[in-house]
């Protein structure tokens, strides 16, 4: 079935040009096009879309609004905003309504490759109803205490970038989302930012204050929906996973950039977690109690109650915020590894090792001992089995430094 668009501007020349402009994707693409957002909201009333692409500023009806309707009505479907840089203002609105944004005017290419990535992600997830549920999402759940922080920080009269970045940085709900508004196409910073200080410091605290204030980006976990999952356990694992990931892809002599990468993808590995415990709490505590009662592994439990594990999760919703693919893939990919083709030292295999070097803690037994989780023919396949003994040294080292800060 073709990948059914809709695109929604008021400025019948821009519409023209795209239609122009996309012709070639007309095998594939069914596209309808409209010049306001009432008449957007007729199509979507008569079928489903896959994909919408809003102008951002429209007379009656805003982009924004028409997101935030279609978002409540439609969840599944793909938001994508269009906007011009002078349009700032507008679009911080549009933040948690909106999962992607492009600037005007559209490069063709930028279009195609984000529409398409956005619908390939399905094949990750074919649960419609949890397909449902991530699309809606406009932001992970925080630990209360981290997000009051950052609130008080941002209020005192001599608010410090440094401070900030490093508070969110506690935070993977905080974090994610952070990462993804400074790397989207709207803020137009060339190079990939995986730092949350940086991130802070290029949006400016204007900007950030906006976000957090007024317009509400982060949200609070409510501990009460789930009787067995806490947040601080996963946080923990998650930072520490990003540490260790780290510190391997520098030994590795990894560029700069990929091991940030291998960081950020560290950090966000398990954010499907924090996913399914805070939108479906009653059958997350039902996997949490199948996997301590059956001793069967956690990906195991997931799959018997929900068809689907947190690594397909949080790969849909990253991939949906735009994040990119390394991240997307390596989330995907953690715990099956040999699923994935490569035939080289990657930052999934290194988060896929520090994932697994991290729930070993920080036993000092002897560098030969498999460590469980980790899958030792996938290190074989790569040729790669011979620097566990180095890896396992970081994990245990960066293992005990952790214990040490608690
Ligand atoms: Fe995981
Ligand atoms: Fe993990």
């Amino acid at each position: 079935m073709k990948t059914q668009i809709l695109f929604v501007d008021d400025d019948t020349l821009i519409l023209q040009g795209l239609n122009r402009m996309l012709r070639p994707m007309r095998d594939t693409w069914e596209m309808t096009f409209v010049d306001n957002g009432f008449e957007a909201l007729a199509q979507m009333a008569k079928k489903p879309f896959d994909v919408v692409v809003s102008d951002m500023r429209m007379q009656e009806m805003s982009g924004v609004e028409l997101l935030d309707k279609i978002k409540k009505e439609y969840p599944q479907a793909v938001r994508i905003i269009l906007s011009g840089q002078s349009e700032k203002e507008d679009i911080l609105k549009s933040v948690k309504s909106a999962h992607q944004y492009l600037s005007k005017p559209c490069d063709p290419g930028a279009l195609k490759t984000t529409i398409n990535r956005a619908v390939a992600l399905r094949d990750l997830l074919r649960n419609g109803r949890l397909r449902r549920i991530i699309s809606g999402m406009g932001s992970l759940p925080s630990i209360p205490s981290l997000y009051i922080e950052v609130v008080e920080q941002l209020n005192l009269p001599e608010c410090s970038i440094r401070r900030v970045g490093e508070t969110i940085a506690n935070d993977l709900g905080m974090t994610a989302k952070i990462l993804q508004l400074v790397n989207s196409a709207f803020f137009g910073i060339p190079r990939h930012v995986s730092d949350t200080t940086q991130a802070v410091s290029f949006l400016g605290l204007d900007t950030v204050k906006a976000l957090i204030l007024s317009i509400g980006i982060f949200s609070k976990f409510e501990q009460s929906a789930s009787f067995h999952f806490e947040i601080e356990p996963l946080l923990r694992h998650s930072i520490k996973t990003g540490a260790i990931a780290k510190e391997m892809a520098i030994k590795e002599n990894f560029s700069k950039h990929l091991a940030d990468e291998a960081f950020m993808a560290g950090v966000l590995h398990d954010v499907g977690k924090l996913v399914l415990a805070a939108n479906m709490p009653e059958q997350y505590d039902e996997i949490l109690e199948r996997a301590g009662t059956q001793k069967i592994p956690h990906v195991e439990a997931e799959q018997q109650v929900l068809g689907v594990t947190h690594s397909a999760v949080g790969a849909y919703l990253m991939g949906l915020w735009g994040m990119p693919n390394t991240t997307v893939e390596t989330i995907a990919f953690h715990h099956s590894p040999m699923d994935y083709p490569a035939d080289s030292l990657i930052p999934l295999t290194i988060v896929h090792v520090a994932d697994g070097l991290e729930h070993y803690g920080n036993q000092s037994a002897s560098p030969e001992t498999p460590i469980p989780n980790i899958d030792y023919r996938y290190l074989d396949k790569l040729g790669l089995t011979e620097r566990m003994p180095l890896w396992h040294k970081i994990g245990v080292q960066l293992n005990l430094e952790g214990k040490n800060d608690e």
